[in-house]
């Protein structure tokens, strides 16, 4: 039996295998990757601002995403905690994206708003200031270093080039917009709008 045949031959076995896998995955990717649901801004989605752009960056330096993800799964214990799922939509300008997997601590997707920007520098100089049991790392520099706003509009002119809609407006103003702040205010300002397009926690 032709079957048979495979079974007792492990190269040709590692052979389908790989191309029933590879035509599995471009079954599921490929229609995505042409979608308008998946490929679309959401309602109302703008590229984000100099002084929370740096935010971002500052966010991906201290590694915040090791330990955070910014995902919220259509199930019933994440949106009961988290808030709305997270949709495509939200995360069309994001480069590179920040959804993550692994929750060392709460997701962020949707933590915009939900505390005052006094309880995230109180958090972010010593969570366990405001959070007795937190395992999270303190980070005080943030409150030292300025932001060098230098290259704060070329960030954007590359994003513009991968799809974000900056303006030259936003380019031009890009480092007046950042001038004397420091990077705990571009975090805080980060954090604050994060998931917000989307109907607010209950
Ligand atoms: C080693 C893992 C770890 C890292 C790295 C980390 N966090 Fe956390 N974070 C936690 C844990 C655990 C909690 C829950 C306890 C608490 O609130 O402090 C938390 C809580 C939070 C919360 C409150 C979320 C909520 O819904 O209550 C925010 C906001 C936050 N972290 C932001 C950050 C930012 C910004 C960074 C990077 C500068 C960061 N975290 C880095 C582990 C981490």
């Amino acid at each position: 039996m032709k079957h048979e045949i495979v079974e007792k031959n492990i190269g040709i076995m590692i052979i389908f295998i790989i191309v029933a896998i590879s035509f599995g995955t471009l079954v599921e990717l490929v229609p995505l990757m042409f979608s308008k649901k998946t490929n679309e801004p959401i309602a109302g989605l703008k590229p984000l601002p100099a002084l929370e752009l740096e935010g971002r960056d500052i966010y991906i330096r201290e590694g915040c995403n090791n330990c955070h993800s910014q995902m919220i799964r259509p199930l019933r214990a994440e949106t009961e905690r988290y808030g709305h799922y997270s949709v495509a939509g939200e995360s069309v300008y994001n480069h590179p994206f920040l959804w993550g997997s692994k929750r060392t601590g709460p997701d962020l997707a949707r933590v915009g708003q939900r505390y005052s920007d006094d309880w995230h520098r109180a958090h972010l100089y010593n969570p366990r200031d405001v959070v007795p049991e937190s395992n999270m790392p303190a980070y005080p520099w943030l409150f030292d270093n300025g932001i060098d706003g230098e290259r704060t509009g070329r960030k954007m002119a590359a994003l513009r080039r991968v799809g974000v809609p900056y303006s030259d407006e936003d380019i031009d103003g890009a480092a007046s917009a950042v001038v004397g702040k420091f990077e705990i205010d571009a975090l805080v300002a980060y954090l604050q709008q994060l998931g917000t397009l989307v109907q607010a926690r209950r």
